[in-house]
């Protein structure tokens, strides 16, 4: 039993070292995966690392948060909205120390580089379907989730919420135009392909 316990340290020891060789560029064969859960894929040799989310996620954790602050200005001026009685530990970004205006220029700034994660290699979607990079119109979508986070931002510079009303449309858009595609399916299992 002692033994079993000191060999399987021994075993995880070896593979993070190997994995950080991988990491460094080092020339070492990266390590066997063993049976069970499958480690998460690692990124291409042009993104900056691995992955750690599947899409479904990526939109939970980034995307749908910082449209809900751009979708929050539609209805409220950022300008008027209330700072929070603890600013700097406040959930909400628009009554956060970075809130008002500042909080929709960040959301939208944020959309616009989460994009880039979107055609990431090695990424799956939650019913385990590889993210369909390779089909010619996902690279367009992520492209116009990109413009309309810009749209959105020049927007917020401009502090009118008209200007905020016509952008969040334009983003709305934007996330339909992939979802009508990849996500709107009966069958979980349909989507990403
Ligand atoms: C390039 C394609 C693409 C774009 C652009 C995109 N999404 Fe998604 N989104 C998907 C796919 C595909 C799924 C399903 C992911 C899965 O099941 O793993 C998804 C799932 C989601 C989910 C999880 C809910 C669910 O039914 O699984 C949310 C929330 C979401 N997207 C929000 C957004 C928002 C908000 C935007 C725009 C700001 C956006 N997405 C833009 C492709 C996209």
């Amino acid at each position: 039993m002692q033994f079993a316990r000191v060999l399987i340290l021994i075993l995880v020891f070896l593979e993070s070292a190997g994995a950080q060789t991988a990491q460094r560029g080092g020339t070492s064969a990266p390590a066997p995966q063993r049976g069970g859960a499958p480690a998460p894929a690692r990124g291409g040799a042009a993104s900056s690392g691995r992955v750690y989310a599947n899409l479904g996620q990526l939109m939970k954790g980034i995307l749908y948060p910082n449209s809900n602050v751009i979708f929050a200005a539609q209805n409220q001026n950022p300008a008027e909205v209330k700072p929070a009685q603890d600013p700097a530990t406040a959930t909400d970004p628009l009554a956060s120390t970075y809130g008002k205006w500042e909080a929709v220029e960040n959301s939208a700034l944020a959309l616009s580089e989460a994009a880039s994660l979107l055609l990431v290699p090695g990424r799956r979607c939650a019913n385990g379907r590889p993210v369909p990079l390779q089909n010619p119109d996902w690279p367009k979508f992520v492209q116009g989730l990109r413009e309309a986070g810009m749209t959105v931002y020049k927007a917020a510079q401009s502090k009118d919420q008209d200007k905020i009303i016509d952008a969040a449309d334009v983003l709305t858009t934007a996330c339909a135009n992939c979802h009508d595609k990849y996500r709107e399916k009966t069958n979980l299992a349909d989507r990403c392909q």
